[in-house]
């Protein structure tokens, strides 16, 4: 009987015949030698037919192969240090499973629309294949970072009455004889889990409406978003450059041979350790203009602003007291400076933008009254959220992490649209 094995733990089966699942990534031909690269979803190893060597029909089905044709294949394991993962399988048996039709993306190079309308096949690719394991890696880091630190995970809801992040980018939908929106935060209701269980988190996917067509949006995310009782500002930037750092040494560790197909320049992750530089909100106005913006006190950050403080530092950095005027309704302002908030964002550096925003919230109930009806939003939608500071109201901070933007900073990717398996963007749904 041979063992079945996955190619990720081929290293252990050196010398023994073994039969791996999978599908037919690319195939050379020396005339009574085939070449067959075949993967099975953890990893690829070169398979080698030899005429000779292999009855006449297991030769005759492996020239028949087409690319992305499934197949189960047996064959001694050697070490190959030339071949593709250091492997090479010397093939004793082969079994097609279905002999794949014409495949339509093949080695040459498409454009990047072609693929998109093929995601559902142009995820076998090598590294759209790297960056969905680097993705995953994040997630168990995140879990583990969480789980080690005493946070309890809880799930916040998707259909929501009310808005967390303004009423522009909402998308609505029916809700029998009302209206619900799509989630654009948990962190409304993270601040009532924080209340009962201290420290929590969610993570789940989130929905904004941008009708902003730039490579750092997407209208369908996932974000993790923790939040914490009795965390103070200070507590809450401390703990993300803890987080931040830990996710990419996670990764650094894990993910070395995705990092290398991704050809990724390592050594600028590995300078990812706290603490992280902080610029206040008026210092990056200072700099950016010095630097040639035309920013004023009291306008966001774009784009363009992001990458110019970002790359004056090669870690992470915090960007903290942005204008109230430009924050949401939630966060608390400085009581030695009210017209600034006690939040933050955390730019990546690279040029990949914010990857964090968080800060601490209101917890006074006459101060959160007051914003919800200065931001003009439907005050009987927040009752709950009201509540909160009426029973047991207590300091607390919170912040959201942006997967995507994450993966696409620690991969070193242009695009947000290859960090999630499939992109929702203004112009796609499909497939
Ligand atoms: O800064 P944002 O809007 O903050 C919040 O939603 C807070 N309620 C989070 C909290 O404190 N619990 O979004 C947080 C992060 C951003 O820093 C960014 O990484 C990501 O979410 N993000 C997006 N990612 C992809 N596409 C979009 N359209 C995004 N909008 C925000
Ligand atoms: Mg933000």
């Amino acid at each position: 009987m041979v063992e079945q094995v996955y190619l990720k733990h081929i290293g252990q089966h050196v010398g023994s015949e073994v039969e791996i699942r999978g599908w037919l990534y690319n195939k050379r031909s020396s005339g009574k030698i085939l070449f067959l690269i075949i993967r099975d979803g953890t990893d690829l190893i070169q398979g080698v037919v030899v005429k000779s060597e292999v009855p006449q029909e297991v030769f005759e089905g492996a020239k028949r192969l087409t690319q992305e044709s499934s197949l189960i294949v047996r064959g001694v394991v050697r070490e190959e240090p030339r071949a593709v993962s250091g492997y090479e399988l010397a093939v004793t048996d082969l079994e097609i499973v279905q002999l794949a039709e014409e495949y339509p993306i093949t080695p040459k190079e498409h454009g990047v629309e072609y693929l998109l309308d093929r995601r559902h096949l142009w995820l076998r690719s090598r590294k759209q294949h790297a960056i969905m394991l680097v993705r995953n890696e994040l997630i168990k880091a995140t879990r583990k970072f969480f789980d080690e630190r005493d946070f309890v995970l809880i799930d916040a809801p998707i259909l929501t009455p009310a808005s967390v992040e303004g009423t522009t980018t909402l998308f609505e939908t029916d809700y029998f004889d009302d209206k619900a929106y799509l989630s654009q935060s948990g962190q409304l209701y993270m601040e009532a889990a924080a209340m009962a269980f201290g420290k929590v988190y969610c993570f789940g996917p989130t929905f904004r409406a941008e009708k902003s067509k730039t490579r750092r949006h997407l209208m369908e995310f996932w974000m993790i978003e923790p939040e914490m009782a009795f965390y103070d500002q200070e507590d809450n930037m401390k703990l993300q450059e803890e987080y931040v750092s830990y996710l990419v040494q996670h990764v650094l560790e894990h993910c070395q041979k995705e990092l290398a197909v991704l050809e990724r320049d390592i050594t600028k992750l590995e300078k990812v350790v706290p603490p992280f530089p902080r610029l206040s909100y008026d210092q990056a106005v200072e700099m950016l203009q010095k630097n040639g913006s035309d920013i004023q006190w009291g306008e966001d950050l774009g784009a363009p602003d992001e990458t110019i403080i970002a790359n004056h530092f090669d870690k992470p950095v915090f960007i903290y007291g942005f204008p109230t005027e430009i924050k949401a309704f939630y966060f608390k302002p400085d009581p030695q400076r009210p017209e600034i908030v006690l939040g933050s964002d955390l730019l990546a550096p690279e040029g990949y933008g914010e990857i964090i925003g968080g800060g601490e919230r209101i917890a006074d109930l006459d101060l959160i009254v007051q914003r919800i009806r200065e931001h003009n939003l439907p005050e009987e939608h927040y009752q709950w959220y009201i509540d909160l500071r009426k029973y047991g109201s207590v300091p607390h901070s919170g912040f959201g992490l942006g997967l995507e933007r994450t993966v696409a900073w620690i991969c070193g990717l242009a695009h947000l649209r290859e960090a999630i398996p499939f992109p929702r963007m203004l112009n796609r749904i499909y497939p």
